[in-house]
């Protein structure tokens, strides 16, 4: 593909980072890696850009975009009546896979903020989208850059495969090294709310300023033993084949044994308690199994604890199955 150019994803070619800062300069939208996974990024203040990007994802328009900045100073510029917690998290987990949502300043494009009065700001950590801020000196609104529904894309290659040439640059820095998205925590409510588990822990974050609760998916949820009960309705990150999920490996196997003598084509995905790496891979698996053809895709669940809830919570989307 013309539109995608391998980057180094610890030091940037610099001519790269230019041309991609032109591009977003003028309008244009540029996927790039971030350490959570790719994102499709425009100027957060161009109305026009950020169409392209609701356009080339195929996305609702009543799902606002992240805008990601250069630190503090810029979200401040964004934001009104920040709390306190905000600079205190800032402080702690920025640059990272923090998200947090606050009052938007009146200048925010409505297009962003799908008509709330709130804006979502991370600060990311990834070399090639820190050099893309700094560089800009922008906002810039990055959705994951998948098409909507569809995992989030982990390589540069399911960018290419979900938008092809409707991206004006693809850059190319390999593997993200998360794999999950960021956490997104609503400030505006009290205590303050995980609207999304991923890769800041909620226990880290109440390390730092104490209780807060978690509005998703299968959140405070229990696991039984063996096949979840069917549940929400918002699938997610979904693949084509269905899913099953399951607490212990000995239950999923022996389900996997049955289908496989029912002449379904199974894959499976274990949790032998490397939760780094079942993020870092999971999307990924996800694509290929869909690739393979795979008629029923089986997970062990991990616990709710640490990366675990981002985990847990992914796998609920992609299978429309709520746990507990
Ligand atoms: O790790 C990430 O967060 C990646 C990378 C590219 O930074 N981005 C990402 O963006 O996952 P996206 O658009 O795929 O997910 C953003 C999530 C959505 O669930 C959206 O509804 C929520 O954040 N969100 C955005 N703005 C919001 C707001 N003002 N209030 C509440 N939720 C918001
Ligand atoms: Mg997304």
């Amino acid at each position: 593909m013309s539109n995608l150019i391998a980057i180094n994803p610890l030091t940037p070619e610099v001519w790269l980072i230019e041309k991609a800062v032109a591009l977003l300069r003028a309008g244009g939208i540029v996927a790039f890696p971030t350490e959570t996974v790719y994102g499709l990024g425009g100027d957060a203040l161009n109305p026009v850009a950020i169409q392209k990007i609701f356009t080339a994802k195929q996305r609702p328009d009543w799902d606002p975009l992240i805008v990601h900045v250069t630190g503090i100073e810029m979200a401040r510029t964004l934001t009104i009546d920040q709390p306190a917690a905000f600079e205190i998290l800032a402080n702690t987990f920025w640059p990272g896979p923090l998200t947090m949502v606050m009052r938007q300043a009146s200048h925010v494009p409505k297009e962003i903020t799908a008509g709330r009065d709130t804006v979502a700001l991370r600060m990311p950590r990834h070399p090639v989208i820190a050099a893309l801020l700094g560089t800009a000196d922008l906002p810039i609104a990055a959705p994951s850059a998948n098409l909507f529904g569809r995992p989030s894309p982990t390589c540069a290659q399911h960018v290419a495969d979900d938008l092809g040439d409707t991206v004006d640059l693809i850059l190319d820095g390999g593997r993200t090294p998360l794999g999950v998205e960021s956490t997104v925590l609503d400030l505006t409510q009290h205590p303050a709310a995980i609207l999304r588990p991923g890769g800041v822990a909620r226990e880290h974050i109440e390390d730092v300023i104490g209780d807060i609760v978690v509005v998703a998916y299968g959140a405070e949820s229990r696991v039984d033993e063996g096949l979840m009960s069917p549940g929400m309705s918002v699938k997610h990150y979904a693949p084509r084949a269905a899913m099953e999920l399951f607490e212990t490996a000995a239950v999923m196997e022996a389900r996997a044994t049955a289908l496989k003598r029912d002449g379904k084509r199974v894959a499976t995905i274990a949790c032998d308690g490397n939760l780094e790496q079942y993020a870092h891979d999971l999307f990924a698996l996800l694509r290929r199994f869909d690739d393979e053809q795979v008629d029923v895709i089986l997970a062990e669940v991990p616990p709710p604890q640490g990366l675990g809830l981002a985990i847990r919570d992914r796998l609920q989307r992609a299978s429309g199955l709520a746990l507990g």
